[in-house]
């Protein structure tokens, strides 16, 4: 049986939970000695509990930069570098839509969900080792707008920016950096539906049919870290069943 991280050392941001949980498990199963990082520490000491031996925990908080170097040192004494990093902590906070955002949440978004993943690109890109590769979450948010939360699609489509404009950066240190980009997927995140946010299966137009899940995502993340995916890099990739594919216009009259 061919393992497809054999042997890999990963990090994982936002991993006591949904797709960040879901992915450092499944890089474990594929042969990978993963570092769970979130600032959620009793979240990540359950997911380690499910691992095992494989894993590690680190305590991070995405908007402080010395707190990812402190990952990435404990990853290097322990490996003497990083082969993978699946960046995909993230927040998403109250439902508010241009007219009622301020400024404070629009700063939270950012400093979260773009400037964590500054911080944590800068940290690793003289850490990497050679062939690595580095997979950043962003959203369906970061191709077409959120009415519902236009922050949150601001820091998400920069995202995308950030990642297609340093892949050459990583490319030179032999090293890949790619987007995944998840339409609504079932986790805490999206809280059963709660949030506001449609769903797979609230929106007639999705082409699949079906709740997303954080397994869906895990296993786009698995290959594209992997080395079948040697060849992708700086690209931002959907996974969203179809929902970005298809335009259904809204009904017209009463
Ligand atoms: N669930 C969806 O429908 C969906 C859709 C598109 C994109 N995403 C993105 O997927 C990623 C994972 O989200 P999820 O759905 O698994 O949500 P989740 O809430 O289950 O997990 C997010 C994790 O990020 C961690 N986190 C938040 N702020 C942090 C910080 N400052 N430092 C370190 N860790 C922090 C949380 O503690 C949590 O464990 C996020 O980037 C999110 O924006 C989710």
């Amino acid at each position: 049986m061919t393992f497809l991280l054999h042997n890999k050392s990963a990090l994982v941001t936002g991993a006591a939970s949904g797709i960040g949980r879901a992915a450092a498990i499944r890089f474990a199963q594929e042969g990978a000695q993963v570092c769970l990082a979130d600032i959620n520490r009793a979240g990540l000491e359950a997911v380690a509990d499910e691992i095992g031996e494989q894993a590690f925990t680190c305590s991070l908080d995405v908007t402080d930069a010395n707190s990812y170097q402190r990952c990435i040192d404990q990853m290097q004494e322990r490996f003497g570098a990083v082969d993978i990093a699946f960046l995909n902590a993230g927040y998403l906070g109250p439902m508010e839509g241009f007219e009622s955002l301020d400024a404070a949440l629009f700063d939270r978004h950012i400093n979260i969900n773009l400037k964590g993943v500054f911080f944590g690109l800068k940290a690793l890109l003289p850490a990497m080792a050679a062939g690595g590769s580095v997979v950043v979450t962003a959203s369906t948010a970061g191709v077409i707008g959120l009415a519902e939360s236009p922050a949150y699609a601001a820091a998400k489509h920069g995202v995308i920016g950030l990642v297609k404009s340093c892949a050459a950066a990583f490319a030179a240190r032999d090293s890949r950096v790619n987007v995944i980009c998840p339409g609504a997927v079932d986790t805490p995140m999206i809280g059963g539906g709660n949030s506001g946010i449609a769903t797979p299966e609230s929106l007639p137009r999705v082409p699949l049919r079906g709740s997303g899940s954080a397994q869906h995502v895990a296993e786009l993340a698995v290959w594209l870290v992997s080395s079948r995916a040697g060849f992708v890099n700086g690209q931002a990739h959907i996974i969203d069943a179809g929902l970005l594919s298809t335009f259904v216009p809204a009904p017209v009259g009463p």
